[in-house]
């Protein structure tokens, strides 16, 4: 049977990458990222194939119902927080914790009559400048949550690395230092690192560490592949070549005619397009691997298919598979050559995407 696209995700090796995050985290507890539809690879089933950590973090309130509704009872994290009293009683019925990077949400929570007791994570920006108190406004912030009637459940505190993913910049050395001054003499628990920081072990003294690609088997890194870091990579994108024809020397493939055949070529239609989130922009020669080998795409990537040259290899036929990441070809390879990171191409899978755990 000539199967469809479908993105087929691998429980083994998402539990193979939270351990090997957790060797690298040594003793931190892991916070798994699963916001953006646990980056492309279905939120549920993969909190659900994610039994053994210690909370899940989303970014938005109706991620955190979408998991409650399906039974996840581990602490989740609202990375975002909430932005109005009724998601604040959303937050705390279905036992939320939240994350407080701003002034507005301090009146929230000072203004619910609640009683509600919540974990608060409050963010100081140490110098993203994207959600964060600055460490000047940082300590009267504390206080006001300190302050709060009732009591807070439990304060912890977290910042945000920008340039974690390239090792060598000492932004990331400024940012780790700017929080430890402004942490310096309270004891909460604390979280720095994300993915690119847990592996280049930032976290060190951290109560908790917050890693998304890394969990999915990806690099953060440029240089460096999931495997490279002893990854495996979770989300294989699979489907099927639909027609094989002989292209003349000298004709073009697909819309704008921008790949020209410069012999008589074979040519495999694949079901996938930019209807199914592959990037429209993927350049003539990106690898796609039809039955398990590398031919290059050639022509523009329509809504529901991409062309390939398979002239090299002459068993291509209807019905065999093709592979547009995973196993055998990184994610990271795709999105070098789209001029885009992995979590684009990740999250970007479209929900006509069937998900298929394994
Ligand atoms: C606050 C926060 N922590 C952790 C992460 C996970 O980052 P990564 O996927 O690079 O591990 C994100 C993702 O953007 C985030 O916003």
């Amino acid at each position: 049977m000539t199967r469809l696209i479908r993105a087929v995700i691998d429980a083994g090796a998402l539990r193979h990458n939270v351990r090997t995050i957790r060797e690298r985290a040594r003793g931190a507890r892991v916070m798994a990222v699963v916001k953006a539809n646990a980056y492309g690879h279905g939120l549920v089933p993969t909190a659900l194939a994610l039994a053994d950590v210690d909370a899940f973090a989303v970014a938005r309130l109706e991620e955190g119902l979408a998991l409650r509704a399906q039974g996840v009872s581990q602490p989740i994290v609202l990375l975002e927080g909430v932005f109005a009293a009724e998601q604040l009683l959303e937050a705390a019925r279905y036992g939320f914790d939240l994350v407080v990077h701003d002034a507005l949400q301090i009146e929230i929570l000072e203004e619910d009559p609640g009683p509600h007791r919540f974990v608060l994570w409050v963010k100081i920006d140490t110098g993203m400048n994207r959600l964060g108190f600055r460490p000047g406004e940082f300590p009267a912030a504390l206080e006001r949550l300190r302050s709060l009637k009732p009591a807070p459940l439990e304060i912890r505190l977290l910042t945000h690395l920008a340039r974690a993913d390239e090792p060598d910049d000492a932004m990331t050395a400024e940012q780790v230092a700017r929080f430890r001054e402004a942490i310096r003499g309270l004891d909460y628990a604390i979280s720095i690192a994300n993915s690119a920081g847990v592996l280049s072990e930032l976290h060190l003294g951290c109560d908790w560490v917050r890693p998304g690609l890394a969990l999915y088997g990806a690099s953060p890194f440029a240089d460096r592949t999931g495997a490279d870091l002893g990854l495996q990579p979770v989300m294989s994108l699979e489907t099927s070549v639909i027609a094989v024809r002989h292209v003349p020397r000298g004709e073009t493939v697909g819309y704008g005619g921008t790949w020209q055949a410069r012999r008589d070529s074979r040519v495999a239609i694949v079901a996938a397009g930019y209807g199914d989130g592959l990037a429209r922009g993927l350049p003539n020669g990106t690898p796609v691997l039809i039955d398990g080998r590398r031919a290059p795409l050639c022509g523009r990537v329509s809504m529901d298919m991409i062309a390939v040259d398979v002239t090299e290899l002459p068993g291509v036929q209807v019905g065999t598979p093709a592979v547009l990441w995973g196993k055998g070809l990184p994610v990271e390879e795709v999105a070098r050559h789209a001029g885009t990171i992995p979590y684009e191409l990740l999250c970007g899978v479209s929900q006509r995407v069937p998900i298929e755990l394994r």
